[in-house]
């Protein structure tokens, strides 16, 4: 769904300010690919998470998983988007550990994708990891 914020609804708006506004304290002085997230929940709160590097580069924790780590250390445990902001002209997806992450704590939510000015794209988990590995596999 490309287009621009203009054309996104006010609660699209306000949650991707939030992820935006997060980016701004991304920890990112590796790579210097500065990330924010922002995790609606059911009843409309927002959580949000930034990337944050370290100097070991591997033990790097992307913006979408602090975002929903602090949301269930909180507590909350039923979602409903994800809003996923870097500084790219196409739309910045969940990287591979984090759509595992996002579907098994999240389900099937739709992640909004923006830049600075511009929401890219929004997708569902389903359309961005189709076949899961996840707790029915192992009969739980
Ligand atoms: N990163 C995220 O935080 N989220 C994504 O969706 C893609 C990648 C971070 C990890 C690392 O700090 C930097 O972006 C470059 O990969």
């Amino acid at each position: 769904m490309p287009g621009s914020d203009a054309l996104a609804d006010a609660s699209t708006r306000k949650l991707v300010a939030a992820a935006r506004g997060a980016r701004r304290h991304a920890v990112a002085d590796f790579s210097g690919f500065r990330v924010g997230a922002a995790l609606e929940t059911d009843t409309g709160e927002i959580i949000t998470g930034c990337n944050i590097e370290n100097a070991t580069y591997g033990l790097t924790v992307c913006a979408e998983r602090v975002a929903i780590f602090k949301a269930l250390s909180e507590g909350k445990r039923s979602f409903t988007r994800i809003a996923v902001v870097a500084d790219t002209a196409s739309p910045t997806p969940p990287c591979g550990a984090c759509r595992q992450i996002i579907w098994e704590f999240c389900g099937d939510i739709e992640v909004v994708l923006a830049n600075l000015t511009t929401t890219t794209a929004t997708l569902t988990m389903k359309e961005l990891l189709p076949l899961p590995f996840d707790k029915r596999l192992l009969g739980r």
